[in-house]
């Protein structure tokens, strides 16, 4: 199978070349390296340096001829969004726009779009399922729903299959802990430099922390399940940062008591996704505990 994803020198989106050529895809990456990484190129891919909202992206899609495009680029800071709409806007609503134009006219079958659970806004009730209100609260949460509604169009107008996938709090191997890195990475980071971890707030708020392969997987069984799906993609388990901190201490062997700064203004108190409809469109479920996750992801950056 041909299978083109943008992003895939990032986080998430090289994770998912990297099952992709495990499992004998032919992978084109797309990616402007504005926040990937050239070694987590997977030297298995091909790989073309552009940014999505170029229009070489209709010939590129066009010579390469997938069968699905995983769209994983995206500017991806939720205070930069608010910061610099224009700019997020451009990149999360044009970029969208672009490739799905580039993936009509070269007859792509299907695009397996990122989204985030921060379309839902401030939750009503918990878990958040797919039917919760979409209240986003910047400007990233909306153009994230922007784009999930011009796939929607596209699958109207031109037949162009989708499945959105509406990530939680994505942690994992490469993840960067700087700018907006998870806080996974951040207390990692912290913990490697001797420090323990800093929390904002007083660490009772809760996330709902899903592995960064776990979502890769959710990706490679969209490639052939959950056609014109919004699905969650979560635990549907709520963690405190507290319990993440200590968990976090455990594996390091860090002695330090954890450390606090004032809350952040607008911050989420409570998050997690409900993830009984990708259970069922997808027959997937999460298959690392938050403690292997974590340890994994340990090992991972001492090695980086
Ligand atoms: N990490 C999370 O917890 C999380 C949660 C919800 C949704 N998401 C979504 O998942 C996707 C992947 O996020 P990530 O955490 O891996 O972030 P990331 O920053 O590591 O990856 C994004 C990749 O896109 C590339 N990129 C950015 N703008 C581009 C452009 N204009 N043209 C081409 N490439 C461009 C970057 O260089 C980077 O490699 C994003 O769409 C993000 O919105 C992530």
């Amino acid at each position: 199978m041909r299978v083109m994803v943008t992003g895939g020198a990032g986080f998430i989106g090289s994770h998912i070349v990297d099952l992709l050529v495990e499992r004998g895809c032919r992978v084109l990456v797309v990616d402007n390296l504005s926040a990937g990484r050239e070694d987590n190129l997977n030297p298995g891919a091909e790989f073309s340096d552009l940014d999505v909202c170029s229009r070489r992206i209709i010939p590129l899609v066009n010579k390469f001829k997938p069968e699905a495009v995983i769209h994983q680029a995206a500017q991806v800071s939720v205070p930069r969004s608010v910061e610099s709409p224009f700019n997020d806007a451009r990149v999360n609503i044009l970029g969208t726009v672009n490739l799905l134009e580039a993936c009509r006219l070269a007859g792509v079958r299907k695009m397996i779009y990122a989204s985030s659970a921060a379309v839902y806004g401030e939750p009503e009730y918990l878990p958040v399922d797919e039917k919760h209100r979409l209240r986003p609260l910047s400007g990233y949460g909306l153009s994230k729903y922007t784009g999930e509604r011009y796939l929607e169009l596209y699958r109207q107008m031109y037949g162009l299959r989708y499945t959105v996938l509406r990530y939680a709090n994505v942690y994992g191997p490469r993840q960067d802990a700087r700018g907006e890195g998870g806080v996974v990475a951040k207390f990692i980071d912290r913990l490697q430099k001797g420090k323990p971890p800093l929390v904002f707030g007083d660490g009772r708020q809760t996330r709902d922390f899903v592995y960064v392969r776990d979502v890769a997987g959710a990706n490679l069984a969209a490639l052939s399940q959950g056609d014109d799906q919004v699905l969650n993609v979560g635990t549907g388990e709520p963690t405190g940062i507290n319990k993440l901190a200590e968990l976090l201490k455990d594996i390091a062997g860090c002695r330090g008591k954890v450390e606090y700064a004032p809350r952040r203004r607008g911050e989420i108190v409570h998050s997690c996704l409900a993830n009984q409809r990708i259970k069922r469109h997808l027959s997937w479920q999460p298959r690392w505990n938050l403690e292997q996750g974590l340890k994994e992801t340990y090992e991972a950056a001492s090695k980086r």
